[in-house]
């Protein structure tokens, strides 16, 4: 049996308004369903199928959004937060400066991991809940790659030690991870865990403090160089496959 979402649910998923302003856009006959008028909230429609109008404007329901981040320094990782601004706030004020918020399904949408305050670069966002839990399972050990400076030059024993997976807490130890493109005091860190203040932690374990870090990707997703920080666009469809290839 096909169950159909009522028509004021629907509006209120698609971010039209809250449940009491969408009940008044009902009853004023502002809301049309594949072009006929809807007066009760209680009508029940096909969400995946219909195209809904209100007051001229033209929607259709999408279930699950992606957005890459280029995450700015100073933000946090959360979605709301009574003093600091979050990933989400900025996430929304991005979509505001485009089309606007209506039609996209805010509700659920949250990041895909952490990045600590300071950290800049790729954020994954999406409403995909068995998306986020299979690239944050521990289990599946997802690449995560970051431009990493640091407070010193990386010495040949420095890489070695973070190469052969190193003690980062008493008794705690980071996975071997892949240093590539060293130069001096920066180089890229490719880890496949997603441990607390992990990257930081890993260098302080071998005598540098982090200065600057930038995550670059996240599995098969690599952050769009045209991406400003604080800049968000939505993930491809040749993207989001690729990701949902591991669900
Ligand atoms: N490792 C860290 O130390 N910080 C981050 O933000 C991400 C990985």
């Amino acid at each position: 049996m096909i169950i159909f979402m009522r028509i004021d649910k629907l509006l209120c998923e698609m971010n039209i308004g809250s449940r009491s302003q969408v009940k008044e856009l009902i009853k004023k006959g502002f809301i049309c369903v594949d072009s006929i008028v809807i007066k009760k909230p209680e009508t029940h429609v096909d969400e995946n199928t219909v195209t809904v109008t209100c007051q001229g404007k033209t929607y259709r329901y999408v279930p699950y959004v992606y957005y890459m981040m280029n995450k700015p320094s100073g933000v946090i990782t959360a979605t709301q937060d009574g003093k600091e601004r979050t990933v989400l706030d900025v996430l929304c004020a991005e979509l505001l400066k485009g089309e606007g918020l209506t039609g996209i399904p805010l509700r659920d949408i949250s990041p895909v991991g952490r990045l600590d305050k300071d950290t800049v670069g790729l954020l994954l966002l999406t409403n995909n809940g068995a998306l986020s839990h299979s690239l944050l399972s521990p289990k599946n050990h997802v690449p995560k790659k970051y431009f990493v400076k640091t407070d010193g030059s990386i010495s040949d024993e420095m890489v070695q030690a973070l190469e052969n997976g190193i003690m980062i807490g008493p008794e705690e130890k980071a996975l071997p991870a892949i240093i590539e493109d060293r130069k001096d005091d920066q180089c890229t860190i490719t880890i496949t865990e997603g441990k607390y203040h992990q990257v930081k932690r890993m260098f302080h374990a071998v005598g540098r403090n982090v200065t600057y870090l930038k995550r670059l990707s996240m599995g098969t997703l690599v952050l769009d160089q045209r991406l400003g920080e604080g800049q968000v666009r939505e993930l491809t469809k040749e993207e989001v496959d690729a990701l949902c290839l591991r669900i």
